[in-house]
């Protein structure tokens, strides 16, 4: 694997590879990566000819400084990890070298992109999304990739990036991968390992709780009600604070309506446990005819 600091080493070499013919596969991060990342990665290497992974703790978009700076980093093992998935060129930049002109100057301020960013994580964390739009727009002018592959578990932002790329006109394709578990069903997540160890033992339920309300909807509950049962169980468990459990439509990101036909039904939820905000979601799978 080579290391690269800047984009100018690392577009021209990336430019030569395309004149080739080869695909290149891009896995964004922000580091502390663990085997929800190594997935992407892998899946990555399996079917394209060369494999861009970015570490880059994006500042703009952390609402809070606090955040930001207890946001975990662990570059020896992310580094040792990628090698092991066969991650080709790892692009490690600092803040001068993505936003050479300052963070500022945001072309996808102008986009519009209406129910995606102005509900659930959108609500809790205001700016937020316009941050994840704006360094992933500025990855992908530098990485230029054919198919870029991101996590199931941050629904939301896969639904934001998807539509920045459509307004942008870009032809680089999603590949969306399946969220990675733990044993008792947490999702992976850089953030797990701030857990202290009960509060580790509790965001276990986080998962049972999504799975009660897909049940209850593929059984025809109403989905308010799903909602309102699933926060106030969470509330009644020993130190889980749920800020949300929103059962949604997966294109519009608005509320299900009971009955309404849509292409994907979605449940989320963002959980805080102790200081620590997690979240995730699950599909609630077609009904059998
Ligand atoms: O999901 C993340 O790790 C980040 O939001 C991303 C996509 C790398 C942008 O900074």
């Amino acid at each position: 694997m080579q290391t690269f600091t800047t984009a100018a080493e690392l577009t021209g070499l990336l430019s030569a590879a395309r004149r080739r013919g080869q695909r290149i596969g891009f896995v964004p991060t922000m580091g502390a990566l663990h085997r929800g990342h190594a997935t992407l990665v892998r899946r990555s290497v399996e079917e394209q000819d060369l494999t861009v992974v970015s570490i880059f703790v994006n500042p703009t978009q952390f609402t809070e400084g606090a955040d930001l700076t207890a946001y975990p980093r662990t570059p020896e093992a992310d580094i040792a990890l990628l090698e092991a998935s066969g991650c080709h060129f790892l692009y490690m930049p600092g803040v001068e070298d993505v936003y050479p002109a300052g963070t500022a100057e945001r072309l996808t301020d102008r986009l519009e992109f209406g129910s995606l960013t102005t509900r659930m994580e959108g609500i809790q964390r205001p700016g937020h999304f316009g941050g994840v739009a704006q360094v992933v727009h500025r990855l992908l002018e530098i990485v230029d990739p054919h198919v870029l592959y991101l996590g199931q578990k941050d629904y939301q932002q896969v639904a934001v990036i998807r539509r920045m790329i459509e307004l942008i006109g870009s032809r680089v394709v999603v590949s969306t991968v399946p969220t990675v578990r733990e044993p008792d069903g947490l999702a992976l997540s850089s953030r797990n390992r701030l857990l202290q160890p009960e509060e580790r033992r509790a965001a276990g339920a986080i998962n049972g709780q999504l799975a009660a309300v897909v049940a209850g909807l593929q059984v025809g509950w109403p989905a308010r009600e799903l909602e309102r049962i699933a926060t106030a169980t969470m509330h009644q468990l020993p130190l889980l604070n749920p800020e949300y459990v929103e059962v949604f439509d997966g294109d519009t990101l608005l509320p299900y309506q009971d009955g309404d036909p849509v292409r994907e039904l979605v449940v989320a939820t963002a959980v805080r446990v102790g200081r620590v905000r997690l979240i995730d979601n699950r599909i609630v799978p077609p009904a059998q005819p």
